[in-house]
């Protein structure tokens, strides 16, 4: 496999990836077997490639929405969040499914879940593809990709500046590439 010269190392590779999606939709394939439409929320831009991967092998009845959230001020991790683009149908007394890219301190969809429990759906769950080693405020993630170590990782959705986004593979960015 070639790797980006931008690339410090590579954390979880695409085979990983794959046998670790198939198990998580098969755990949600079990979990939801008597929910008839599972209404699956995909948080852009980074859930975009796991939230494809993952949606085309659930066996279920489901439908695919989603939502645009920007933090304020930095350009890495998140200050205020606030809606971009929201949902086409409203929540109330459907069953929910957030998939979301990363939890970083968990601020984010802490935010998320806050606004969508406001909605009153029949249930709420979270699917996150990695979530990092460190203090991400207890954050309910029902369904785990990956655990990572603290450091910036671009790929399989995930992005720095925008960049990146499309590496097959979770990697760790080199550290003078998002330093600088
Ligand atoms: P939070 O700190 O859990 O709220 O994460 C905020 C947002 O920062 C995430 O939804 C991602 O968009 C972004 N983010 C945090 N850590 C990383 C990373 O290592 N790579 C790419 N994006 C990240
Ligand atoms: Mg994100």
């Amino acid at each position: 496999m070639e790797i980006h010269p931008d690339i410090e190392r590579v954390l979880v590779t695409p085979e990983q990836i794959q046998a670790r999606v198939s198990e998580l939709a098969q755990q949600i394939d079990h979990d939801y077997a008597a929910v008839d439409r599972l209404y699956i929320v995909g948080i852009l831009k980074g859930a975009f490639i796991f939230l494809a991967d993952l949606t085309r092998q659930l066996r279920i009845p489901h439908v695919v929405d989603f939502m645009a959230l920007s933090s304020y001020g930095r350009t890495t991790t998140s200050g205020a969040v606030r809606i971009l683009m929201d949902l086409r149908e409203p929540v109330e007394g459907q069953h929910v499914l957030v998939v979301e890219d990363i939890v970083d301190t968990g601020h984010t969809l802490d935010y998320l879940l806050h606004i969508l429990n406001n909605r009153k759906p029949a249930s709420l769950r979270t699917c996150v593809l990695v979530r990092k080693e460190r203090q991400n405020n207890g954050v309910k993630v029902d369904y785990l990709g990956f655990e990572i170590p603290d450091v910036w990782v671009v790929g399989y959705g995930l992005d720095y500046a925008d960049r990146f986004r499309t590496l097959p593979y979770v990697a760790e960015l080199k550290r003078q590439v998002y330093s600088k």
